[in-house]
């Protein structure tokens, strides 16, 4: 597949998810009664990201990034979200997680290399200035990559409180990225929900004077949010609605990505290796036989049928190889109903 075809494939996603009524974000959540619906739309997914098949050959050859690898900007299984804004979202992320500056710097190093496009830096891993300066060393041009900082605002109450403490964490996070010359995020997601609908309310304020008003970040986003807590945003009709929530997707995924579908939000799973893979026993590892792929692929692979993106980390370059290459194969409907009873 051609560059141009990838191109023409991702554009025409969303025409062809309105013409299957499917709601944005794009994937369907293939109720069982849709599954040729969502066959449809994985082949899409498939194709429109048949570059990863190829992913993982380096895209850059060192930390300091040569030009011709910077042009290499397919961005892999990526897809629209409901704020339509053009940059595209790619399902797969890295996450990063608590270590140090120096231990981020060089695994996002790795990340970029292996052809990471979609970075999860969270406050609550200490180490955003480690990832930016790593963005910076990259040399990969700033905009064939989606970032997304986080704020933790949940333990104050009341909406003044919560806004004063979100606005602030907005602010650390643009400190923090300055390190590595990142003057704008694409997403700011909060960690956790306030403890009510008022927190919940002045937490997204500050989330909304950040996007509309110091246009410091483009998408925002939410994580752990159950609905009556969407609903605490989502009852002001002119409010900005999240794009993503950021959730453990185990324990009845269906509800899980139901819920979040009917809002029209992109699940986005969190931790779908180390908590969620357990879950589904020898049965992964003989579907991978199959396919040629590991257990954790085959798990990852079910994600991104079901509607959903994922954000793992590793700090071994083949498993970081091994997550981002899960989009050139597709589980048969038996296969993605037997995993979604063992994920339950
Ligand atoms: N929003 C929230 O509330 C929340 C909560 C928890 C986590 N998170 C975020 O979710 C992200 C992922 O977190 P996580 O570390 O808990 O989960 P994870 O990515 O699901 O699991 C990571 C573990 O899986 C291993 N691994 C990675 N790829 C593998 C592969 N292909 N085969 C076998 N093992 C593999 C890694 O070991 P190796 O290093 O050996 O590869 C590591 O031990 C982080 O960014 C974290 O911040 C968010």
């Amino acid at each position: 597949m051609t560059r141009w075809s990838i191109k023409i494939a991702l554009l025409l996603l969303p025409a062809v998810v309105a013409a299957l009524q499917l709601p944005s974000p794009i994937i369907s959540p293939a109720p069982p009664n849709e599954l040729s619906r969502r066959s449809a739309v994985s082949l899409l997914i498939t194709s429109s990201s048949a570059a990863v098949s190829s992913a993982v050959a380096p895209r850059i050859a060192s930390a300091s990034a040569s030009a011709d690898a910077a042009k290499g900007g397919d961005v892999i299984g990526s897809i629209i979200l409901n704020s339509n804004n053009k940059k595209t979202f790619p399902l797969a992320s890295f996450g990063l997680q608590i270590y140090d500056d120096d231990t981020a710097y060089r695994l996002t190093l790795m990340a970029l290399e292996v052809g990471y496009r979609n970075f999860f830096a969270s406050v609550l891993a200490g180490n955003q200035r480690g990832f930016a300066k790593a963005v910076k060393a990259s040399g990969i041009p700033r905009d064939e990559l989606y970032i997304c900082g986080t704020v933790l605002s949940n333990r104050v109450s009341g909406e003044q409180a919560a806004y004063q403490k979100t606005k602030q964490g907005c602010l650390e996070n643009m400190a923090a990225m300055a390190a590595g010359n990142i003057d704008k995020l694409d997403m700011i997601m909060l960690d956790y929900p306030g403890p009510n609908e008022e927190s919940i309310r002045g937490q997204w304020r500050a989330f909304e004077d950040m996007a509309l008003n110091d246009n410091t970040v483009d998408d925002l986003a939410v994580s752990n949010f159950n609905p009556a807590q969407l609903d605490a945003i989502l009852v002001n009709l002119a409010a900005t609605k999240p794009t993503v929530n950021q959730l453990l997707l185990a324990k009845n995924p269906q509800a899980i990505l139901d819920y979040n579908v009917k809002r029209n939000i992109l699940v986005q799973a969190w931790s779908p290796l180390s908590r969620a893979l357990p879950r589904y026993g020898n049965e992964v590892d003989a579907i991978g036989k199959k396919y040629g792929k590991s257990a954790a692929q085959v798990g990852l692979r079910w994600i991104v049928q079901s509607g959903a993106a994922f954000c793992t980390q590793s700090k071994n370059r083949s498993h970081f190889e091994e997550d981002l290459n899960v989009f050139d194969f597709t589980l048969s409907d038996d296969e993605m109903t037997k995993i979604t009873q063992l994920a339950a």
